[in-house]
Order: structure tokens, then sequence, then C-alpha cells
């Protein structure tokens, strides 16, 4: 694209592949979608935890969490800066907001990707054309299999019933609007390179099915306490 604003990328000293080698892992981006309170955040930090205990570098990436900083909502943003300011630049839960909520994420775990990663992303992001940009956007910018989409799958009933922020009680007395599942829409990946039955299994023999396919992939050495 023609781009007016006149921006050059830049090249960096230490690439990718000298990071990876020197580290022993590759890097991608595990992008975990699902309804709130399937098990998402639990999973990555599950899955986080026993490649710390690896000595292999990764991140979380959490809906809540950034929508503490880099996604704050508009109220958030006008603790400190003009209305007009936080209105722009805010997000809330529209779908066009939700949109932006994922361009950014998305833009941020490719950076990250590209310091060789393992990057989990724990995100609603209920729409399949938000993911699919991601998608193309880490595989523009790195390698096929970058990008590994996992549906954690559990029922909205279970979901509803764990309701751990009580936000699914909200949403159903009409004190909460577009939430996703109840009044909004969840659209799930049509091939996903990974399925968790979060509603029948535990967090830890999830985040193991996890641990196995990226050492079946090639992004983690084969684990030598199996
Ligand atoms: S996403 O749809 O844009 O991907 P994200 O993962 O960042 O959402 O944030 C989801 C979290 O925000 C949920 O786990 C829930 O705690 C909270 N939340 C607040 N309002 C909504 C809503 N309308 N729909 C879904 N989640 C919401």
């Amino acid at each position: 694209m023609n781009d007016p604003v006149r921006v050059v990328w830049h090249d960096q000293s230490v690439g990718r592949k000298e990071r990876e080698a020197q580290q022993g892992h590759q890097g991608c981006l595990i992008w975990l979608t699902g309804l709130s309170g399937c098990g998402k955040s639990t999973i990555a930090n599950s899955v986080d935890h026993r490649l710390f205990a690896r000595g292999v570098r990764s991140i979380v990436l959490d809906g809540d969490n950034l929508r503490h900083g880099l996604n704050a909502s508009p109220a958030r943003l006008a603790e400190h800066h003009a209305t007009e300011f936080a209105q722009r630049f805010g997000l809330g839960f529209s779908a066009e907001d939700r949109e932006e909520n994922i361009r950014r994420i998305g833009a941020v775990a490719q950076l990250f990707v590209s310091a060789g990663i393992i990057t989990l992303a724990a995100f609603v992001s209920p729409y399949r054309r938000d993911r699919d940009a991601v998608r193309a956007h880490l595989e523009q910018w790195g390698r096929p299999g970058d990008f590994i989409e996992i549906h954690v799958d559990a029922p909205l009933d279970v979901c509803e019933a764990r309701d751990p922020k009580g936000l699914y009680r909200q949403a159903r007395e009409g004190k909460l609007r577009g939430f996703t599942g109840i009044d909004d829409p969840y659209e799930p990946p049509l091939r996903p390179e990974l399925v968790l039955r979060s509603g029948s299994e535990t967090p830890t023999a999830l985040a193991a099915e996890v641990i196995i396919y990226l050492e079946r992939q090639g992004k983690l050495p084969p684990s030598v306490d199996r």
C-alpha cells in the first residue's frame, strides 16, 4: 500500500535467527480464543509456568490485563487525557473496538515473536476475521507456522456456571450489554491448530497438550522429563 506518511523500516542488528539459535528454541504466537471464563488465561499461565521451568523465554498477553494499559477504556484514559483523546483511542467491546484491540495485540505479539519469545495470547477474540488478520500479519513479518490458533472450547453453560467475574450474571440481568455468548456473537475457529476441551479436562492436562504440540512442531526441543 502507498503510505503517505514517510516511514522507513530499519533492520535490526541482532536478528530472530541469532536469538533463537542462542536460546535453543523458536518463537511463536499461541493464540487462545474462546468465551469468557473458558480457561484461556489459566491454560496460558500453566503453559508459561512449564516453559519457564525449562528455561524457555515466554510471555503471557491477557485480555483483562492489556485493557488496563495498551488497550485501556475511554473512561480509564479520561483520567489523564482530554475527553476527545480518550474517546478516540480508548477501547470498549463494540465489534470495531474489539477489532482494534486484536490488531494492536497482534502487532505487539509479532514483536515478541520476532525476539524469539513464545508468546501466549489469551483473548476472547470473537471474530474470525480479526484472528485471521493476526495470522496474516504474523506470516507476513515472520514465517509460516508462527501463528498457532487454539480454540479453548467449553460450553457456554459451563463458562456461565463458573462466572469467575460475575459478568455473565450481569449480562443476564441486562446490566451489561454486548457480552460475548449472551447478546454478542462468538465465531469459533474453522481450522484451529488445536482444540482444547476445557469443559471436561483440567488446565494442567490441557497445558501439557500445548507443550507436546510445540515439541512436535519443532518449536521446542523434546522434553527429557516426560
Ligand atoms: S475481546 O473480545 O476484545 O477479545 P478481551 O479478551 O480483550 O475481549 O477481554 C475480554 C474480557 O473482558 C472478558 O474476560 C471479561 O472479563 C471482560 N469483558 C467486559 N465486557 C465484556 C464484553 N462485553 N464481552 C466480553 N468480555 C467482556
